[in-house]
């Protein structure tokens, strides 16, 4: 069930305005913490909210995803350390990949994204596993074992395009869900400078602060990190001590780590002066085992003259530091890279040099394993243009990239996949999808497809101009809609020439090219010629004198007959009306479906004139805004109000106020809808 259902938001449309209020304060603060997008995951409604803990600002999750339900934790499995993202989650019980979209992201800059997911037992089914994807790569998989459990992932990554998506994958052991999702900006830092790059992304294993669990277990995070990362407290073994710093932590200028002082605050010691040893399970199925571990210490004892603090790290027992020497209340780094090899886990030994007279001491850890993207994703144009039709056609089956991975490629399309380019949109078949309005023009944006398949639609209007100048297209259905207009000569030459297979079939409003066709078109009035404009404006003119005499005549007809008329209509079934929402309701100047009609005179609310000829309704043109009349016969009026719940629709005999006026006015615009006029 989405977040709003659309017959939810119809029914709250007069909360529009304060729905936008909302936004606003949102989004104002939101620029408060800058780069940080934080998004609660299935939370209904529209307001933002200021988690109390972090005072960071969570926004819904609807804007960014159109698929899942929304589900809520029960009380019982949360504490009062379960953050309040935690509460609600988002769950994909349909499709195999279901994606987050994130824009307004800065090309080539570096971002830390995280995801929290808290089962809380939802729908009862432990474990569950599925993947997480970034973009169209394979980020991590997430496995949870227990609805206690919750897994929080992140990657270090530079952006590859001006958007994220992340992924839910589907991979047949449960349904996949997700509490939160958060983004930020991390580029200004610099941090992580030489080890993330366009092609390697970091995962992180652990990010440990060390000395800490005496105190509190919290995780230290925003404000504390201004880069929002979450640094979780370690448990010290029995044989550790846990000392700390009144003094505060400074940090060398240009250190790009920008650890927080906080954590740097505390540590760990060993009891026996000799070696610190621990640690830390590696990723399962870590993507690929070159791990990337940076080492935080600083001095809390100011040194004699006969004291030293040195000592070497190892990794698997491999040395990775040699005589490390915190430096006092100074943050003091260690970068390690190396090979995991065939290690299932991180081993690490921080042991006494032989001269040294104290121990090691470790203030903080981080471990990540290196991730590549090898996989492009789709050329950008292809997918801003399949995004907006995604948007305007409503297709929430489409999630993520268009064509990649092949395994989860849009079913609507094919793609050209190169190894040197991205992915192209080759074919596009929306054939019978119920798509109406005119042909969307985003479609020239395609600039390397072949085949494109827009038959059995209601499309209207005539045949968009730009479909002749895309050079790559061989194919183009475009049988069985409701075009009208005629078929241009560069079409034509086209076709004739063998280069565009062009099917046109069952338009019964198209014209082949060079015929003359007295259809006359959907009001454009911009765009037609001073002659044409004359001559409608004298047919029109001729239909509203028409039009006058005639209710003149009727009214007078009908003060006649008044008690007929105040006579109860028979209603409609439901049959008729169903079997009229589809079909073009009138003949006489342009064939309008009733959808159309519905559109243009806002579902008739808004009688003009009413008599025995037929009711006459207010409308305006969705294209350009003109005022029209929208004259329908009673047979199809009957049906009109039949469906329209507003009261504003009472009938009366007589025409209202300024409505002659009005009518004079939009003479040349008077929709016919009827064939006996
Ligand atoms: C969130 O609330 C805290 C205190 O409750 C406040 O200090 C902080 O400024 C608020 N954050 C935003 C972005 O409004
Ligand atoms: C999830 O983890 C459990 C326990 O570690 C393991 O047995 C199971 O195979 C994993 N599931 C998947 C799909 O990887
Ligand atoms: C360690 O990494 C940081 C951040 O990437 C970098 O600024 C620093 O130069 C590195 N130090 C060493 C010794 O490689
Ligand atoms: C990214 O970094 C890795 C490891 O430092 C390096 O091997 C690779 O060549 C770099 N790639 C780019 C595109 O800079
Ligand atoms: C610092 O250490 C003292 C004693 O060594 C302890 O009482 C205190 O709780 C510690 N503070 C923190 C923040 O770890
Ligand atoms: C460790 O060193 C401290 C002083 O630096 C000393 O008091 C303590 O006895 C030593 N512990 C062991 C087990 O050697
Ligand atoms: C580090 O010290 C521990 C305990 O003294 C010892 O078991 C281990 O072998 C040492 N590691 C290395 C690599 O020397
Ligand atoms: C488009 O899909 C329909 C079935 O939905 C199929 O009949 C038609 O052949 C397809 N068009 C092309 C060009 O493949
Ligand atoms: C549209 O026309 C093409 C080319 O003739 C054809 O392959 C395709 O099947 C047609 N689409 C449908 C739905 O019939
Ligand atoms: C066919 O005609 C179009 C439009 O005149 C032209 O652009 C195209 O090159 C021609 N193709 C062939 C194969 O002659």
């Amino acid at each position: 069930m989405p977040c709003l259902s659309a017959s939810a938001r119809r029914r709250h449309t007069k909360m529009r305005s304060l729905i936008f209020l909302g936004f606003l304060a949102a989004a104002i603060q939101v620029n408060a913490q800058q780069g940080f997008l934080s998004i609660d995951c299935g939370m209904e409604g529209d307001s933002s909210y200021n988690d109390t803990a972090t005072g960071i600002v969570y926004v819904p999750d609807a804007k960014y995803i159109d698929s899942g339900s929304n589900h809520k934790i029960s009380k019982t499995y949360m504490d009062a350390t379960t953050p309040a993202q935690a509460e609600t989650l988002r769950s994909f019980p349909d499709g195999d990949r279901n994606c987050y979209t994130i824009d307004g992201i800065n090309q080539g800059e570096k971002y830390l994204i995280r995801a929290l997911f808290f089962h809380g037992n939802y729908d009862g089914v432990t474990p569950v596993a599925f993947d997480l994807h970034l973009g169209v790569n394979t980020w991590q998989r997430v496995n949870i074992t227990e609805p206690t459990v919750s897994p929080r992932v992140e990657i270090l990554t530079v952006a590859q395009q001006d958007y994220f998506s992340v992924c839910l994958v589907n991979i047949g052991s449960g349904t996949p869900f997700i509490s939160a999702l958060e983004v930020r900006r991390i580029d200004v830092a610099d941090v992580y400078k030489d080890d993330v790059n366009q092609s390697d992304s970091l995962v992180l294993v652990g990010r440990l602060n060390m000395g800490a669990a005496a105190a509190a277990k919290k995780i230290i995070r925003y404000p504390d990190d201004a880069y929002d990362r979450k640094w979780e407290s370690f448990s010290s073994p029995p044989q550790w001590s846990e000392i700390n710093s009144s003094q505060p932590i400074q940090r060398s200028p240009g250190d790009a780590f920008q650890v927080p002082a906080a954590v740097m605050a505390t540590a760990v010691t060993p009891k026996d002066n000799t070696s610190l040893q621990f640690y830390l399970p590696s990723e399962a199925g870590a993507i690929r085992p070159v791990y990337y571990i940076y080492m935080h210490f600083a001095d809390f004892d100011p040194l004699s003259q006969t004291e030293t603090r040195r000592f070497d790290v190892y990794v698997n027992g491999q040395l990775k530091g040699s005589s490390v020497k915190p430096e006092y209340l100074l943050s003091t780094h260690l970068n390690i890279t190396s090979e995991l090899g065939t290690a299932i886990r991180y081993d690490f030994s921080l042991n006494s040099t032989s001269g040294s007279t104290l121990p090691p001491i470790l203030n903080a850890v981080e471990v990540h394993t290196t991730l590549t993207l090898p996989d492009t994703a789709t050329d950008k144009d292809d997918v801003d243009a399949m995004m907006k039709l995604k948007d305007m056609y409503k297709m929430t089956t489409w999630q993520g990239d268009p064509c990649s991975p092949e395994k989860y490629r849009w079913s609507e399309v094919s793609c050209t996949i190169s190894a040197s380019e991205p992915p192209r949109i080759s074919s596009l078949n929306l054939s019978s999808h119920r798509l109406s309005g005119s042909i969307p023009t985003v479609l020239g944006k395609l600039t390397a497809i072949k085949s494109l398949d827009l038959s059995y639609n209601e499309f209207t209007g005539s045949i968009p101009n730009f479909l002749a100048s895309m050079l790559s297209l061989s194919m183009l259905n475009l049988s069985h809609n409701q075009l009208s207009g005629s078929i241009s000569a560069a079409l034509h030459d086209r076709k004739q020439n063998g280069s565009l297979d062009l099917e046109t079939d069952g338009n019964p409003r198209l014209c082949p090219y060079g015929a003359t066709c007295n259809f006359v078109e959907e009001k454009k009035s911009k765009k037609f010629a001073t002659p044409v404009i004359v001559v409608i404006v004298i047919i029109g003119a001729v239909l509203v004198v028409l039009l006058i005499v005639l209710s003149v005549y009727l009214a007078k007809r009908r003060q006649q007959s008044t008690r007929r008329s105040q006579a109860p209509k028979s209603p409609l079934k439901l049959d008729e009306l169903k079997a009229m929402e589809d079909k073009p309701v009138g003949v006489d100047s342009h064939q309008f479906t009733y959808e159309e009609l519905k559109n243009i005179t806002n579902n008739f609310v808004r009688v003009l004139g009413k008599g025995g000829f037929g009711t006459v309704y207010y409308g305006r043109l969705p294209a350009d805004g003109t005022e029209v009349a929208v004259k329908i016969s009673s047979r199809y009026a009957a049906a009109a109000e039949a469906t329209t719940w507003s009261s504003t629709s009472q009938t009366s005999d007589s025409m209202m106020d300024g409505t002659k006026e009005f009518l004079a006015e939009a003479c040349h615009s008077i929709l016919v809808c009827d064939g006996d006029f």
